[in-house]
């Protein structure tokens, strides 16, 4: 369980708080590529950490991400005109180009021939990168901007990777402890049809033991869980890796060489909505046919979605991808497949996830708050939510009293992997010894 104070320390995101503070210290993905993919073409609403943004693709390529609003009378500009190095507000004519300088002001002479006084008519603008298929952003001071994160899924060809996004209507922490939960994909994503099983994203055979014994070594990027299930004589290891402030990478199916993985990053839009980022990922060849297939019908791993505007409740509407089974239709929940079929009678691993994640008990003992940590009973198996919950508070205070993460200038801390194997070897560190060179963990303990 948590203090209330540390509940809120750790989900609220807003500017000013810790947590969101925290999270401004790190590049962020903001939205895919291929949303923006055209210069000059339409722009994207987003909306990062309770800030209201906007994002287009100038005419010279640069993606710009700009707060949303014009700085004349705060006219929405998503309705402006993306055009010849700028976005202009569709309002009084006023244009913004990429970086937020305001480069025209149409229906006023005073400042059009003076630069200085149009400067400060500029909207607030954030650095931007494109890696992996997704346009990152950065949020936090100018002078502290980090590196940026060596994600193996980000540095592979486009061939050997898929990445989509999604709406998910919880805090982010809700979805975040998800990805480190081991022992719920034995019962939640388990499956009584072996061909239909969450094998890709997963690994066989999870249902055999649903008490998995979970080591923890924590490192400079975060930590590297190893779950351990018997599988007969043998021992089934999963080992998965959390990276700060809130990636997550599963291991396949076992084999005797790496060859790809997956995960997800969750990424605040504001106290009670997420953007999560799935990726999957091979090393050693391009993604097969029957693989993305898999994966664009999402059978296991994202869901079937669609892009909407969406209200979230305040400020503009976002754009986003909204999954098809969602909290209002009960995640389509098939009662006959629950009894014969799948453990939960939903289809869809990310399905599954959301329908327990969105609707949790929060403190006003509505769904779709944020979920009421006082009132838990942590186990043994919730030792990886434990940590990491503790890393994060440790970190957003540290930085409240000015301690910045060094984290964030080492991209290299990121370049791990998940990796599954079935052995005999029964300790997670001669587990380490043997097969670490195989994720290349850091062996370096955090204090
Ligand atoms: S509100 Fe945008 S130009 Fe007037
Ligand atoms: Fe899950």
């Amino acid at each position: 369980m948590l203090t209330n104070e540390d509940n809120e320390t750790l989900t609220r995101v807003g500017p000013g708080t810790p947590m969101g503070e925290l999270f401004r210290r790190f590049w962020l993905p903001a939205l895919l590529a291929s949303e923006v993919s055209e210069p000059d073409g339409a722009p994207v609403r987003l909306r990062i950490l309770c800030e209201d943004l906007l994002a287009f693709r100038a005419s010279d390529g640069q993606v710009g991400i700009v707060e949303a609003y014009c700085s004349h009378r705060g006219a929405p500009l998503y309705f402006g005109r993306n055009e010849q190095g700028g976005l202009r507000c569709a309002y009084h004519g006023w244009k913004f180009a990429a970086d937020g300088e305001c480069i025209d002001v149409p229906n006023a002479d005073h400042p059009r021939d003076n630069s200085k006084a149009r400067a400060k008519l500029g909207i607030r603008a954030y650095p931007t990168r494109e890696a992996g298929g997704i346009v990152w952003v950065y949020m936090g001071p100018p002078e502290r901007q980090p590196a940026p994160p060596a994600l193996e899924w980000t540095l592979v060809p486009p061939s050997h990777r898929h990445v989509s996004r999604w709406l998910q209507r919880s805090n982010w922490l809700q979805g975040a402890e998800g990805e480190i939960d081991t022992s719920h994909i034995s019962f939640l994503h388990k499956d009584h049809d072996p061909a239909t099983s969450a094998i890709y994203v997963t690994g066989a055979n999870l249902a055999v033991d649903g008490a998995p014994e979970i080591t923890v070594k924590e490192t400079d990027y975060g930590f590297a869980s190893g779950a351990r299930r018997q599988l007969g004589d043998e021992y089934f290891w999963r080992v998965t890796q959390w990276l700060l402030p809130m990636y997550s990478l599963i291991p396949r199916a076992p084999s005797t060489a790496f060859t790809g993985s997956g995960g997800r990053a969750w990424v605040p839009i504001d106290d009670y909505n997420t953007t999560t980022f799935a990726y999957a990922y091979r090393v050693d060849q391009p993604l097969s046919a029957d693989e993305l297939d898999m994966i664009e019908k999402g059978a296991h791993f994202p869901p079937r979605t669609a892009r909407h505007a969406v209200q979230l409740g305040s400020g503009q509407p976002i754009d986003a991808f909204v999954p098809l089974a969602n909290f209002d239709n009960d995640y389509l929940i098939d009662r006959d497949r629950q009894r014969t079929s799948n453990f939960s009678g939903i289809a869809g691993v990310s399905a599954q996830d959301r329908s327990v994640q969105e609707g949790m008990r929060g403190a006003t003992g509505q769904p779709r708050g944020i979920v009421d940590r006082s009132r838990e009973h942590l186990v043994r198996s919730d030792v990886c939510i434990m940590i990491a919950r503790r890393r994060l508070l440790r970190m957003a205070r540290e930085l409240q009293q000015g301690l910045e993460p060094d984290l964030v200038m080492n991209g290299d801390a990121y370049g791990v992997r998940a990796i599954s194997k079935v052995c005999a070897t029964a300790g997670f560190d001669e587990f380490l010894q043997q097969f670490g060179h195989e994720c290349a963990i850091q062996q370096e303990e955090t204090k």
